[in-house]
């Protein structure tokens, strides 16, 4: 029998998940299905109960509820923990329900793939919400020198960068108190979305510097448009999208597909 998968959001008709998810089906011979759920914005548990019950094994979980996933789930991976969110679900063997984040690999990943400093790099990071914790840890991981958490809202910044503070050089501030230089400067907050720029000082990028912006569109962001003009290289969200995509394939079906032909696939498609 075919298993079913598939991603709960609110809104999901944009969702470009199930595309993903049905390529690495047909490039890696596995047979799955993948569908979109828009679940009731207070009842993601019960939707989640019904899609297992048709015969589930697993699924992506979108805004609004990686918390109530993170909740649902029975066995959280240790980088779901440091996360508080999940972005996978997955019904193993054992009958229980587990939840994994894999936004954090994601970005590493893609990051990785455009050859971006890591090793020694001093990141800034933009945003203290839900987008940038998940990602702090990788990014440590991946032997990064520093991260400075900057936000709007600078107790959020101080907060979450206070989280992290055993695990190396990590400090909070707001934008107006970012002092470069900046190996790279990833934007994790939804300004983008509302077309608006946080309010940094000029000049913080290094010789090399990029900037990252964790939205996508068909046309590059504010955010990358401004780094552009600092002399930054710039790249967008949609490559971490598809490595978050083949991390969960990974997950559920001990498979990994190769991810080149859809970054041309989707950037095409923008
Ligand atoms: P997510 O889970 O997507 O990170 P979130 O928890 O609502 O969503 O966090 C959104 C982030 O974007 C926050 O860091 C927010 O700043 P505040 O903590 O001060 O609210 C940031 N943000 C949202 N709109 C912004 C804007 N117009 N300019 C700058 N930062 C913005």
């Amino acid at each position: 029998m075919t298993d079913r998968y598939a991603v709960f959001g609110n809104p999901i008709g944009h969702s470009r998940s199930p595309r993903i998810h049905t390529a690495f089906a047909e490039q890696t011979g596995e047979a799955i299905s993948y569908s979109a759920i828009e679940a009731p914005v207070t009842d993601f548990a019960v939707a989640w109960r019904a899609f297992a019950e048709a015969g589930g094994r697993g699924a992506n979980v979108t805004v609004p509820f990686k918390q109530a996933a993170f909740a649902l789930a029975q066995v959280l991976s240790p980088r779901a923990q440091l996360a508080g969110a999940v972005n996978t679900l997955s019904l193993g063997n054992d009958g229980l329900l587990h939840g994994d984040t894999t936004d954090g690999v994601g970005l590493v990943r893609d990051l990785q793939a455009h050859a971006a400093p890591l090793a020694g790099a001093r990141v800034l990071l933009l945003g203290a919400g839900g987008a940038s914790r998940g990602v702090i840890e990788p990014l440590l991981e991946a032997g990064i020198a520093s991260l400075t958490v900057a936000n709007r809202t600078v107790s959020r910044a101080e907060e979450l960068a206070s989280r992290f503070a055993a695990r190396g050089e990590v400090s909070g501030c707001g934008f107006e108190d970012v002092a470069g230089p900046f190996d790279l400067v990833i934007n994790a907050t939804s300004a983008s979305l509302v077309g608006d720029l946080p309010p940094l000082p000029g000049e913080i990028f290094a010789a090399q510097g990029l900037a990252y912006d964790m939205m996508y569109a068909a046309e590059p962001t504010v955010f990358l448009r401004w780094a552009a003009e600092q002399g930054a290289r710039s790249v967008d969200g949609l490559g971490m999208l598809i490595e978050q995509a083949a991390e969960s394939f990974w997950l559920w079906r001990q498979v990994r597909p190769d991810t080149a032909p859809l970054r041309e696939l989707l950037r095409r498609e923008l």
